[in-house]
């Protein structure tokens, strides 16, 4: 039997990654680390900041890349893969996914989250957390929440009202609660609405485990807890790291009856569950995993992930073009992004080797810029890539963000791609025209040149394999599929949220509302650059004979894709819903729904996308509950946000609460009531015939309306509960 004192030892870690052994109940150490798109198990000293070295594992694309594949079945097996990883480094929880929302494109950490929306990101998180846990290792679904910035990460007050909360920032996470059942939760170090993540009973307790049902455990992000007493009060289980002092804390406080026992015997009981799970996977588990195997899916996922966002035909290449390669970033690549995520790949392929490779001969190459700091180039680098390029049919221009422009743990403070850079292009283009540009970056950079360039390749990160992948794509060897999970604005300052990022101490306020990325720009009418959804293919899709049909469960969409091109390819056809005549504030157009197929020239599948019934609910601050409004919806279903190919209606049958009719009802809404006008009748002549006067009565409330009546207001407070009575 194992005692109070005892259990009191598990809410804590025994180092930087580890649970303690707890020998009366024959529980070792468990090992969780980071995550979360490769296992970076530290064999040296620890730190959470990715300084010190750690196992050799496979790097896969970062969220970033992950989201702009729209590909669940894909994420499963990444998940497998890392499950399997974990297991041979004697890792019992990966410390991810992380699947904030982009709500700016400054967040130093975009590169570890997957979307501006939360349908995608919860699918994609949902998908990996079953691939990893299917090898019976944990997850740990990170950070909750509202960590949508870095700046002052650890301190500042997220302010978000009631219903952009639900439907934007916890949305994802509690799909991936109640569809994936992740073994962990890491809670954020940001305040919510006032309270730390931490010691948020509002999210821990009554969202995540009273609404959503989770049954796992939670555990701090790294140093996110600063009362051990108060953060399980509020349901918190785990501190990371160790902390001796909040330990003691808890021992005090248990002493002096400031916490029951009861409270830390369920957290010992949820930690020791989960970690019962993650010990017998780890008993029997081979010793290593199979690295090429691993890099070949790195590789494959890293094809998918891969954007292509402008293309006048100069792509794909023929492997006769005499092309050009600048950039350090071709054979140096930037792969993923800085901080407690960093891996140490297993191996590490660039792209000038794989075109090389592929065209059978060297290419000329120039650097033309550093990348990163320290880095020593000669002085007529700039003017060496210039010449380089002049001579060339295409210029291949590898531009992007270096390690030390996004991090975690702050955030950029501009879109531009760095100065150096852009100069390099412009001399470039004044001397060669075909110019194609290759990203590397770890969330969108502002393209002002995007249409003086023959093509944009956004690479993103796309992890240790990421190389030959590019090469792939510009040579037409992959057509490429991927579609961007965060618009691409044309200015800074397009951004929706632009005027409350990143606040200051006294915290910041979400005050764009709803209206994040695609939503915002949609509602404004704003020109971006590239929107939500987009990703042009080498072949061409058709969309027709939609088909939309509503029931309890939702709507079922479908429709026929053709491919209408030349080559094989893969389209991600996205359906959007929209409430026309709805009565409360709406987003022009939200994701419910997408679906990929794979078709050879000239096939034509038919794609079936179910929306269910929950994603259709908005949440109604009235009721403090999901609402599905009763009405007329519409569904419009293409290839991006803003290239909607397809669009039907549908009749759906909501559930909205019948609301009694009060003294504070407006006119408006009691006369939505049979019966109302009837009775009220005399009174509503009090103004007249006059068309405005009476539209100015609708938004009255009943009391007004009586009180200019003359009438006493208690003796209609009976003639409404009759009438409510009649409702029901
Ligand atoms: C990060 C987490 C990470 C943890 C452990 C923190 O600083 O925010 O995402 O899992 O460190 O490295």
């Amino acid at each position: 039997m194992t005692d109070i004192q005892t259990k009191i030892s598990l809410t804590g870690g025994v180092d930087f990654w580890h649970t303690p052994a707890i020998e009366d109940a024959g529980l070792p150490e468990v090992m969780l680390t980071d995550g979360p798109h490769g296992v970076r198990k530290q064999s040296a000293a620890s730190d959470h900041v990715g300084i010190n070295d750690s196992y050799p594992a496979t790097c896969f694309p970062p969220a970033v890349g992950l989201g702009s594949s729209w590909n669940a079945e894909l994420l499963v097996a990444v998940g497998v893969a890392l499950g399997e990883e974990c297991r041979a480094l004697g890792v019992g929880v990966l410390l991810g996914p992380g699947m904030n929302i982009k709500r700016s494109p400054l967040c130093g950490r975009n590169f570890e989250y997957f979307a501006e929306d939360p349908l995608v990101a919860g699918v994609l998180a949902s998908a990996l957390v079953r691939g990893i846990q299917t090898q019976g290792i944990g997850t740990s679904v990170k950070h909750f929440a509202a960590n949508n910035q870095e700046t002052d990460r650890m301190r500042r007050d997220s302010q978000i009202d009631e219903r952009t909360l639900r439907e934007v920032y916890l949305r994802g996470f509690a799909k991936v609660v109640t569809s994936a059942r992740p073994w962990t939760i890491m809670c954020s170090y940001n305040k919510v609405n006032g309270t730390f993540a931490s010691e948020n009973h509002f999210l821990l307790t009554e969202v995540l485990r009273d609404e959503w049902g989770f049954d796992g455990f939670v555990m701090s992000d790294w140093g996110a807890v600063h009362d051990r007493v108060k953060a399980l009060k509020a349901g918190l289980d785990l501190e990371m790291p160790a902390h001796a002092a909040h330990e003691e804390g808890v021992r005090k406080a248990l002493a002096a009856g400031e916490i029951d026992e009861a409270t830390i015997e369920q957290a010992y009981a949820r930690i020791e569950r989960v970690l019962r799970l993650a010990i017998a996977s780890l008993e029997d588990a081979p010793e290593s995993f199979d690295v090429d195997a691993h890099h070949a899916l790195a590789r494959r996922t890293a094809e998918q992930c891969i954007v292509l966002l402008s293309n006048d035909g100069v792509l794909p290449l023929a492997q006769e073009t005499k092309v050009a390669v600048v950039g350090e970033f071709a054979r140096t690549p930037r792969y993923q992004g800085a901080g407690s995520s960093r891996v140490n790949p297993t191996r590490l392929d660039n792209a000038l080797d794989a075109i090389t490779a592929l065209v059978g001969h060297d290419v000329p190459f120039a650097p033309g810029f550093v990348t990163a700091p320290g880095q020593e180039l000669a002085a007529s680098a700039h003017d060496d890539a210039v010449a380089v390029a002049r001579d060339a049919d295409v210029v291949l221009a590898f531009l992007g963000l270096g390690e030390s422009h996004e991090s975690e743990g702050y955030d950029r403070d501009t879109c531009d791609l760095p100065a150096e850079q852009l100069a390099l292009l412009e001399d470039i283009l004044a001397v060669n025209s075909n110019v194609v540009v290759v990203l590397s970056n770890g969330s969108s950079v502002l393209l002002p040149f995007a249409a003086r360039v023959r093509a944009v390749v956004e690479g993103w990160l796309l992890g240790q394999a990421g190389g030959p992948a590019i090469a792939d794509v510009l040579y037409g060897v992959v057509n490429p599929s991927g579609k961007i999970t965060e618009t691409i604005p044309h200015r800074l300052e397009d951004v929706p949220s632009f005027l409350h990022f990143p606040g200051d101490t006294s915290g910041v306020r979400y005050g764009e509302g709803l209206f994040v990325g695609y939503r915002g720009y949609d509602a404004s009418g704003t020109d971006v650059a590239f929107p939500f959804g987009h990703g042009l293919s080498y072949t061409s899709f058709g969309y027709s004979d939609l088909s939309v049909s509503s029931s309890d469960a939702g709507l079922a969409v479908a429709l026929t894709v053709t491919n209408t091109g030349e080559r094989a390819g893969r389209e991600v056809a996205q359906a959007y819903v929209s409430v026309p005549g709805s009565k409360v504030v709406r987003v022009p157009r939200e994701l419910k729904g997408f679906a990929a197929v794979t078709l050879e020239p000239g096939e034509s599948r038919r794609v079936e996308i179910a929306v269910s019934a929950d994603e259709l609910a908005y949440w109604s601050v009235i009721d403090h509950s999901w609402v599905v409004e009763s009405g007329s919806y519409t569904v419009e279903v293409g290839s991006s946000s803003r290239d909607l190919r397809t669009s039907a209606s549908v009749e759906v049958a909501g559930n909205e609460p019948v609301r009694p009719l009060s003294m504070e009802s407006t006119v408006a809404e009691a006369m939505t009531v049979p019966g109302f006008e009837a009775v009220f009748a005399p009174m509503m002549t009090i103004f007249g015939e006059d068309p405005d006067l009476v539209r100015m009565m609708e938004s009255m409330p009943l009391a007004a309306l009586v009180g200019f009546s003359g009438q006493p207001e208690d003796t209609f407070q009976p003639v409404l509960d009759g009438l409510n009575a009649a409702r029901h």
